[in-house]
């Protein structure tokens, strides 16, 4: 329809403290994409049940997931901000997915094999990840999904299952486009490999200034050349290297400067997201997922009336 936004959906595991490859790879551009679009992020609390059972934990990471968000630069005002367990649409969909695909298929997920090969418990819930997922997205008529490099086959899951609902019944979902920033590529953590918790090359992004430094200072510089590439990879991501070449010129050699030029650098442009975090109360994270799940509550609602008529159990 004429002068009608695309549909933005993404979620987020809450899974605790994020760090910047979180930032760079998921959260900024689903915070950049939210300005112009009709926007919805989900914080996915039933999908982190496959793998965290701790309550008290899980409760904090809600209310810690909300709030980063708001500190990356996602408005509330403007974006509907909803707690998936709070819309129960969600399961409701996800299980009519699952009795359209076949095991074999839902076998073939990466996520799934290296989550189980880390040693995570191949629970059922891990296995049904991608359908949940699916669900998740097409309940909100999505058009655009930002998400991580490594979510990319979930996305395609969704489609898939948008097709086969289609296919079996009729046309029903429209199949959801992701969104993925190759130009950042993989961000470096630390050690020079793929930054990533279970890997501990991490650097936090709402630390303070003290834990940025501890992490910097702990970025694994070999003595050979005259520029660290580690600290230089991921210097690169908050600034330019235009602005970087008189740094690195003028201290060959010198790792400790550098890593000192970074530790300012990348506190200088998390000061302002770690303000605004902090400025957020439990109260404010309490009252935007009240809110934000009425709304997705709504408009799940709608489709899952179609759903439910075209698959036979609405009588
Ligand atoms: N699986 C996603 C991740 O771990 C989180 C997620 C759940 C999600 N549901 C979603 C992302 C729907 C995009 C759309 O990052």
């Amino acid at each position: 329809m004429l002068g009608m936004k695309k549909r933005m959906f993404t979620g987020l595991q809450p899974s605790g403290a994020l760090h910047i490859g979180n930032y760079f790879g998921a959260l900024k551009p689903a915070v950049d994409l939210a300005q112009d679009l009709d926007s919805m992020v989900m914080i996915a609390d039933l999908h982190a049940l496959t793998s965290l059972k701790d309550p008290s934990a899980l409760k904090a990471n809600i209310i810690s997931g909300v709030k980063d968000y708001i500190g990356a630069g996602l408005d509330p005002a403007q974006t509907v901000i909803f707690q998936q367990s709070q819309v129960q649409e969600h399961t409701e969909l996800a299980w009519i997915f699952e009795c359209l695909v076949t095991v074999p298929f839902l076998q073939q997920a990466h996520a799934y094999k290296d989550k189980v090969a880390k040693g995570l418990e191949a629970n059922a819930g891990l296995f049904n990840y991608p359908m949940l997922m699916a669900a998740d997205i097409l309940l909100y008529e999505t058009d655009i999904v930002p998400v991580g490099a490594d979510q990319r086959q979930h996305v395609e899951y969704a489609r898939e299952a948008a097709a086969k609902f289609n296919l079996a019944y009729s046309d029903t979902f429209k199949e959801p486009a992701e969104h993925i920033l190759d130009t950042v590529g993989t961000i470096p953590g630390t050690d020079g490999k793929k930054m990533s918790k279970s890997y501990g090359n991490t650097i936090p992004l709402f630390g303070t200034k003290d834990e940025i430094a501890k992490a910097v200072m702990g970025i694994v510089t070999d003595s050979a050349g005259d520029i660290p590439e580690n600290v230089y990879a991921i210097h690169k991501l908050f600034k330019t290297e235009a602005d970087l070449a008189p740094v690195y010129e003028g201290n060959k050699g010198k790792y400790k400067n550098l890593k000192e030029a970074l530790i300012e650098d990348i506190d200088a442009f998390i000061a302002p997201m770690r303000e605004r975090r902090d400025a957020v109360t439990d109260a404010d994270v309490s009252r935007i997922l009240t809110e934000g799940s009425a709304r997705a509550r709504e408009r799940a609602a709608a489709t899952m009336k179609i759903v439910r008529e075209r698959v036979g159990i609405l009588l």
